[in-house]
């Protein structure tokens, strides 16, 4: 049983969780995730590890309400216990002094964009991070990101804080601008790594994805997190979840994000109808 320490709502159905888990928290690295598994009949929920303090034996997750599954991870409190949490899974982000990052994150995505900002920061780099959400309410985590970066720089598509326009408008804005980067690190829903992975292709600028498709196993058994980049078959749980944005095959990944679109909205349709006379908001 791992037990939560500490939640949070950081915006609507944005909720972070401080969890107790000391031999994860030992080996983390930054670009890894764990698997939590609520209960014993709960799902396995892939989760980017997206904090952790190895002196306390603890780790950060921040999740989205989306489907049935987070909605009732969102539902857990402080001094509640997850059945599993199990990590750290993934290689590590590759962490090298290069110059200058640009840590790019969208949504949800912007709380994983921290311990990789934190590494490529401590051996040297200057960090540059581009954040941006929706509306100004869902942007997160700006505090810690502006902390371990040189400059940061914040979109919303509606405009109500920050510039407005998405992510990928942003880097283009500065590459425009004749900033130097060596490399772009990008972490958020697919169609935004893929139009930051397009702004990047003609600049040549080396630019490295954490893609997030569906997981079963997360141990490179069952093969429902294949993607194919440069033309071979790759398992994101273990030959990820960092790839070259370059030669991802967005497309094949969107699709097959879709899959099972229609059994997750049946699902939390469900799971709505059970609970909808007790939803703490
Ligand atoms: P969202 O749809 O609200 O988008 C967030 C931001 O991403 C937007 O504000 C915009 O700046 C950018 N964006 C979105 N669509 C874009 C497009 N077509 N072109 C360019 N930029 C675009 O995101 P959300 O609802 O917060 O969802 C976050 C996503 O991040 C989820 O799909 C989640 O699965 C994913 N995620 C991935 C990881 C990972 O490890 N890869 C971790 C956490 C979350
Ligand atoms: Fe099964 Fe990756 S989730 S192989």
């Amino acid at each position: 049983m791992y037990k939560i320490l500490n939640k949070q709502n950081l915006a609507p159905s944005i909720k972070e969780f401080l969890i107790s888990s000391p031999e994860i928290a030992r080996k983390a690295q930054p670009g890894q995730f764990v698997v939590v598994i609520i209960d014993e009949r709960g799902e396995r929920i892939p989760l980017t590890i997206a904090d952790y303090e190895r002196d306390k034996g603890t780790i950060t997750i921040v999740i989205q309400e989306a489907g049935k599954s987070t909605c009732q991870l969102g539902r857990l409190n402080s001094g509640d216990t997850l059945s599993d949490v199990i990590g750290p899974l993934g290689r590590p982000t590759h962490m090298e002094d290069v110059g200058t990052v640009v840590c790019v994150g969208g949504g949800v995505g912007i709380a994983p964009i921290y311990p990789v900002a934190c590494g490529f920061k401590e051996i040297g780099n200057k960090v540059i991070s581009i954040i941006g959400a929706r509306t100004g309410e869902l942007v997160i985590w700006e505090d810690k990101i502006a902390s371990v970066s040189d400059e940061v720089y914040i979109t919303t598509d509606d405009g109500s804080y920050g510039r407005k326009g998405f992510v990928s408008d942003e880097l283009q804005r500065l590459i425009k601008g004749k900033k130097e980067f060596a490399l772009v690190f990008a972490v958020g829903p697919t169609l935004m790594m893929r139009a930051v992975s397009e702004v990047t292709r003609p600049h040549k600028l080396r630019t490295i994805v954490s893609l997030n498709p569906i997981m079963v196993d997360a141990t490179g058994m069952c093969g429902a997190c294949r993607v194919s980049v440069g033309g071979k078959t790759k398992f994101v749980c273990v030959d990820g979840p960092d790839f070259n944005g370059h030669q991802v095959d967005f497309d094949q990944l969107l699709s097959r994000q879709r899959i099972y679109l229609p059994e997750e909205k049946k699902a939390l349709q469900s799971y709505d109808s059970a609970h909808k006379h007790s939803r703490i908001k």
